[in-house]
């Protein structure tokens, strides 16, 4: 039997309140994704995708890096809200899919896996793991955070999350932060080998 959360979960979740998360107004949101944007090793990416991207809180914030970027989620009530907030950048579009089932096709230099994985079971997660990587352009930078405290519902931690990116082949770590409350890894598709902010830049 399948593990993951089903869309009913969060269609449920999003009927009590519009942001459940409070990711339009908590600090700690915010904060968090400031880390995130700043742990970014490209000033620019060409095309970008966030699925499981809620209201859009984050995507809009992506999409000041991203020349296109995707955001896509399967739940209707946030995708609605996400459709608002960015109806104005006519460069990001927003779909409703299910990862990782309904991954789309091309590829990309930027997957930002942002408060998801836990909510797949092991082998779900493995896929998702599997088509981000194979979706990813040589070099091109997998952003990964997650919440580390375990939540009842969830079928796995953020730690969990990270463990198994951590074992899936083709990926190199930049940039590892650990807080007590999240865990945020930047991951590379090798080969080229991972090289350094500063070595990619010239500066050593
Ligand atoms: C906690 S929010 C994360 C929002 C955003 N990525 C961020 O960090 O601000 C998780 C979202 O993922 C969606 N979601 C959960 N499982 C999903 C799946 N298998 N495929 C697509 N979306 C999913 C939920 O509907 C929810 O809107």
């Amino acid at each position: 039997m399948n593990g993951s959360l089903p869309a009913e979960y969060f269609d449920a979740l999003y009927a009590t309140a519009a942001d459940p998360w409070g990711f339009a107004t908590r600090w700690y949101e915010q904060r968090k994704y400031a880390c995130a944007l700043a742990a970014l090793p490209c000033a620019r990416y060409r095309r970008g995708y966030e699925p499981g991207c809620s209201i859009g809180v984050f995507t809009e914030q992506l999409a000041a890096r991203c020349d296109r970027l995707l955001a896509t989620d399967m739940a209707q009530a946030p995708l609605r809200a996400a459709r608002d907030r960015l109806a104005r950048l006519a460069h990001v579009e927003v779909q409703r899919r299910a990862v990782p089932q309904d991954w789309p096709s091309g590829s990309f230099d930027l997957l930002v896996i942002s408060e998801l994985g836990y909510y797949l079971d092991p082998a779900d997660l493995q896929r998702l793991w599997a088509a981000a990587t194979a979706a990813l352009e040589p070099g091109g930078t997998l952003l990964a955070v997650h919440w580390r405290h375990p939540v009842a519902d969830y079928p796995q931690t953020g730690d969990d999350v990270h463990a198994a990116l951590a074992a899936a082949p083709g990926l190199g770590r930049l940039v590892e932060h650990v807080e007590e409350d999240f865990r945020l890894e930047v991951y590379l598709r090798t080969p080229p080998a991972v090289r350094s902010i500063a070595a990619q830049t010239g500066l050593r």
